[in-house]
């Protein structure tokens, strides 16, 4: 059992919130702290500013309970879990300042022996960084060495988050053992998965090494389908079939990598290990490039029929979420290629088809080219068909698009069998 009764949660997105709320409904008095007021004055009325099932209920449960409340000022707590957000800079370097002043904001509450846990996605060394600025703004507390650092990292699915947080394994990695250990009592507060003890720098690469993975396996997938349309190979069937190997599993092509976890946190390794991380490296340039190679595809078909009928063709795009079957627009890949369709297309009129949303995303809206449409209506209209996203809802549209020119970058309709050559 853990010793300590209160913890301030510092972040209440996507992260802090469920998990300020997980430890409030656990009995653990909880203070969520935030910079933006707004976010603050939500979770104090019970609510939550975004959306994640179940989540609006256990924010409402603790609230009203009283275990859960929320400020824009840190209080003093025993336990400090901060869960800010990590982007990356312009140069592709990790952006820390959020986590350093997340610490310069809670070194003045401490009195000595707390724990602060590091949640947030972070290069090797951010825990340690963040353990220096505390030390550096209370020198008083750092000769005597009682305070406890720790990272944990978090690999919840958006959508899944309340399940996930009490069910996944949990890596706890301290800066010193004790830290590891007090920052697992926490979490084994809520948490029935494993929690598996490491030091720091471990835990902070355990996650990035995660997405990584995902990520060159993608780009290993996305590369054939360049080079299979060079070839005039089905990259679908050309996957299904080595699939079979009982030692391979080749991921599914896509029009690109979106999300701010797959496609950012590699950057964090190349950073970290410029000379070496080479693989890495190059795998994040296959799926950055990948949304170009699209609009380049699209492009060549628009010149034909430009060719063909003296006019500017019209461009059915289906898709603009990040994957299929959710209405999150979020650094999609469709998003941009839409974007980049309208800029270099700009005499063609693109009919932007999104079932789960009805307005177009803020990146989208300065072109008068692009509108929202619905599907049928949209291929019935268009010259060229790119599909983008494989929602269910496609699948049936197949049979309008028959006799036009399609670019498919998820397969949703291409992955016919080839006839065997006689
Ligand atoms: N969202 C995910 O699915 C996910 C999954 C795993 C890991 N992560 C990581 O968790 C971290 C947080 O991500 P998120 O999705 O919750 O971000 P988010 O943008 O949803 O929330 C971050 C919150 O922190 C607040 N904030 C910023 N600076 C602050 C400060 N100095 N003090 C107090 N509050 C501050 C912001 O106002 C915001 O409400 C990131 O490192 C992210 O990479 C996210």
């Amino acid at each position: 059992m853990t010793s300590i009764a209160h913890v301030a949660v510092i972040g209440l997105g996507y992260i802090g919130l469920p998990t300020a709320a997980i430890l409030a409904e656990h009995g653990l008095q909880v203070t969520g702290v935030d910079v933006n007021a707004q976010t603050v004055a939500a979770v104090r009325a019970g609510t939550v500013p975004f959306v994640e099932p179940e989540l609006g209920e256990y924010v409402s449960r603790t609230v009203a309970r009283g275990t859960l409340t929320a400020s824009t000022q840190t209080p003093s707590a025993e336990a400090y879990i901060v869960a800010v957000p990590t982007p990356f800079r312009e140069d592709l370097s990790p952006d820390l300042s959020f986590i350093e002043s997340a610490g310069r904001a809670l070194a003045p509450t401490l009195s000595g022996g707390e724990l602060v846990i590091l949640e947030s996605t972070s290069p090797p060394g951010a825990t340690e960084r963040l353990a220096q600025v505390i030390q550096q703004e209370r020198p008083d507390l750092a000769t005597s060495g009682d305070l406890k650092f720790a990272h944990c990292p978090e690999r919840v699915l958006p959508g899944s988050v309340m399940r996930e947080l009490v069910e996944n394994d949990r890596i706890v990695g301290g800066v010193t053992t004790e830290a590891a250990e007090a920052a697992a009592e926490l979490y084994r507060t809520f948490c029935r998965g494993e929690i598996l003890l490491t030091d720091a720098r471990t835990a902070e690469m355990t996650k990035l090494v995660e997405n990584s993975f995902r990520d060159v396996n993608i780009a290993f997938a996305n590369e054939l389908s360049v080079i299979c349309a060079e070839l005039g190979i089905n990259v679908w069937e050309l996957i299904e079939l080595a699939n079979h190997h009982p030692r391979v599993n080749i991921l599914q092509p896509g029009p690109g990598v979106g999300g701010h976890c797959i496609a950012v946190d590699p950057w964090f390794i190349v950073d970290a290990a410029p000379e070496s991380a080479r693989l890495i490296r190059s795998a994040r340039q296959v799926n950055d490039a990948k949304p170009g190679w699209v609009v380049d595809q699209v492009k060549a078909r628009a010149y034909d029929v430009l060719q063909s009928t003296g006019r500017p063709p019209v461009v059915a795009a289906l898709g603009l979420a990040f994957k299929k079957n959710i209405d999150d627009l979020r650094e999609s890949p469709a998003v941009a290629i839409v974007d980049a369709l309208a800029r270099q297309l700009s005499d063609s009129q693109i009919l932007a088809v999104e079932p789960h949303v009805d307005r177009l995303p803020p990146a989208l809206t300065g072109h008068p080219g692009v509108t929202l449409a619905d599907g049928r209506d949209a291929i019935e209209r268009a010259d060229i068909v790119v599909m983008l996203v494989d929602h269910d809802d496609f699948a049936a549209l197949q049979e309008v698009a028959a006799s036009k020119p399609v670019v498919d970058t998820r397969g949703l309709w291409a992955k016919r069998q080839s006839s065997p050559r006689s």
